[in-house]
């Protein structure tokens, strides 16, 4: 069944903005009523405050009739100087648990049906390991195409592999140069770049070699095309190694790299300088957005083409061919110019439409102890796949303290998870645009705001469900919730509320921070009501349901973020 069940939220506000209909002349009303939850009762509305003055009533005043005039089941009273407290009825709240309970997608909408949205994710440059700088695009992109998918868009996970750059011609003049070198395998490619990098900064004259080496390539000579050819298929290869570990959607369908769109870029330039958008300037052509003095360079001097120029072709190609309805490049905040110009350029020659329908979704830095970009031991970048490995070792360590009833392989599965989950989670829960501190013991600790802290909520769940057995008895409104399963109710409910709210901001530690209040709000109501010896057959029933409406939640919800919820732990 896909029904959409209608969240407390929404009941009240519309039954607040039918009140002020009731109550208010009709060019008072239509206003946002300010539903917000409360700590006095279940909502609280401050639109008497806000509308009192406009209406020439004292906000008390209008408070009271406001409270007056609702209806649909709901309990309303009146606070401080014009709050209207709202309470949702007893049985409406067990009613909804069930209905959760039996819709498909915890009766979850899909207001994005209908829109396509490309989001440009990961994108990491081909003939480099993946880094630690890699991470949050690549973590960040895919919590956000999961959530709008689950929102009903059609997602198309877009990976602007770096594989056309500067880069190669280094690499591959390097192995030209040095017949000898051993570099087929992916863990020697990197070792490779680091060495031709070296050759290239400390001798101008195989810089040099490099640079003619990049043109030879871009213009098809073929023994430069076979090597390069032959380095890109190592690295992909190591990037899927590592999404499969990380979990991430990406495959290598969702390519989409700078050199498939070679080919194009004579035209597209063309198209800039047959729209009259283009300048010279000392030998480049380059397109300027209005107010920024820093162009965009779409043909070096050279005459070769780069990122910029590249990057409008897949704008195009985005639009026009994939014609997406919205494009999110979630790309490192330092890249914000570039964006800036390329979305500029793409509307002024009125591919983009709609200026709104490309953002650019930036991020801050992952930090090192000291608050100094996150750096090895030696100074080198940390790679991805050592920084999972140190997160398994923490994990272990944790979770050896802890007694289970797990066989190795399951065990095994159990510490993947929660390592992933918390270099995720971490991540994820940081506000987006802010730089953040790479702390792994904070991050696999039990207790606090980290994916294992949920995985162990959530399985908890699972293990106390397979307890009370296969039959769970049916759910009865009748029984009045205790305070404690009213707020978890409250919470779960608020899970459709929340996934909007990413969709919108483009946020995800949003739902990060929902699904530790579920946990909190699950840690209340386990110290307040117990499950399997409740009281009475039928609050047990009831509260088994809400266990399991909680566990689902977390589920999916961390499902969303990419976070796998093992059902033991
Ligand atoms: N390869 C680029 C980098 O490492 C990121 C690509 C982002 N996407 C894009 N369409 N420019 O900086």
């Amino acid at each position: 069944m896909s029904t959409v069940v209608v969240a407390a939220t929404s009941l009240v506000e519309d039954e607040l903005s039918a009140a002020m209909a009731r109550v208010l002349p009709p060019e008072q009303t239509g206003r946002d009523p300010l539903v917000r939850p409360s700590e006095q009762a279940d909502f609280q509305s401050g639109a008497a405050l806000a509308l009192g003055k406009a209406a020439g009533v004292a906000p008390r005043e209008l408070a009271e009739r406001l409270a007056g005039a609702i209806r649909g089941g709901l309990a309303a009273t009146v606070s401080g100087p014009g709050f209207v407290n709202v309470t949702v009825g007893d049985e409406w709240l067990w009613r909804q648990v069930a209905a959760r309970l039996a819709a498909d997608r915890l009766g979850v909408g899909e207001p994005l049906a209908g829109q396509r949205v490309v989001v440009d994710y990961s994108g990491p440059n081909i003939a480099k390991e993946l880094h630690v700088g890699h991470l949050r695009s690549t973590v960040i992109g895919d919590a956000l195409a999961r959530t709008l998918g689950h929102l009903g868009a059609d997602v198309v996970r877009q990976n602007h592999l770096g594989d056309w750059g500067t880069q190669f011609g280094m690499l591959i003049q390097y192995l030209d140069e040095h017949p000898d070198e051993q570099w087929r395998d992916v863990a020697l490619v990197d070792a490779l770049y680091r060495t031709a990098r070296q050759a290239f900064d400390a001798d101008p004259a195989f810089a040099e070699r490099a640079r003619q080496r990049v043109v030879a390539l871009q213009a098809g000579d073929e023994g430069t095309l076979a090597v390069w050819r032959e380095l890109v298929a190592l690295s992909e290869q190591a990037f899927q190694w590592i999404y499969d570990r990380l979990g991430v959607l990406l495959t290598e369908a969702d390519a989409d790299a700078e050199s498939a769109f070679n080919d194009q870029l004579d035209e597209v330039v063309a198209e800039f300088v047959a729209a009259g958008l283009t300048v010279q300037s000392e030998g480049a052509l380059c397109v300027f957005a209005d107010g920024v003095a820093a162009p965009l360079i779409i043909r070096k001097q050279n005459g070769g083409y780069g990122y910029p120029a590249t990057d409008l072709a897949t704008i195009r190609h985005r639009l026009h061919t994939l014609k997406a309805d919205r494009i999110l490049y979630v790309v490192d905040a330092r890249q914000a110019l570039h964006f800036k110009l390329v979305f500029d350029a793409a509307h002024r020659i009125g591919w983009l439409t709609d200026p709104r329908a490309a953002a650019h979704v930036p991020f801050g830095m992952v930090l090192g102890p000291g608050g100094t970009p996150f750096k090895t031991r030696s100074g080198d970048t940390v790679r991805l796949a050592d920084l999972l490995d140190a997160a398994e070792d923490g994990v272990r360590a944790v979770l050896a303290d802890k007694p289970h009833e797990l066989d190795e392989e399951q065990l095994a599965e159990v510490v993947r998870a929660a390592a992933v989950g918390a270099v995720k989670y971490a991540d994820l829960s940081n506000a987006r645009t802010k730089n953040y501190v790479f702390d792994l013991d904070r991050m696999v600790s039990l207790s606090g705001d980290t994916a294992v802290y949920l995985q162990y909520a959530h399985a908890r769940l699972r293990t106390l469900l397979a307890k009370a057995g296969a039959d769970q008895g049916d759910l009865d409104p009748a029984i009045p919730p205790h305070p404690a399963e009213r707020a978890l109710i409250l919470r779960l409910d608020a899970f459709d509320a929340v996934l909007r709210e990413v969709a919108q901001t483009l946020e995800p530690h949003r739902l990060c921070g929902y699904l530790y209040g579920v946990a909190k709000a699950l840690t209340d109501f386990y110290g307040a009501c117990p499950v399997l010896k409740a009281p009475s057959p039928a609050v047990r029933a009831n509260r088994l349901a809400l266990c399991r409406l909680t566990a689902e939640t977390l589920a999916q919800g961390l499902g969303l973020l990419g976070i796998a919820a093992p059902e033991r732990m």
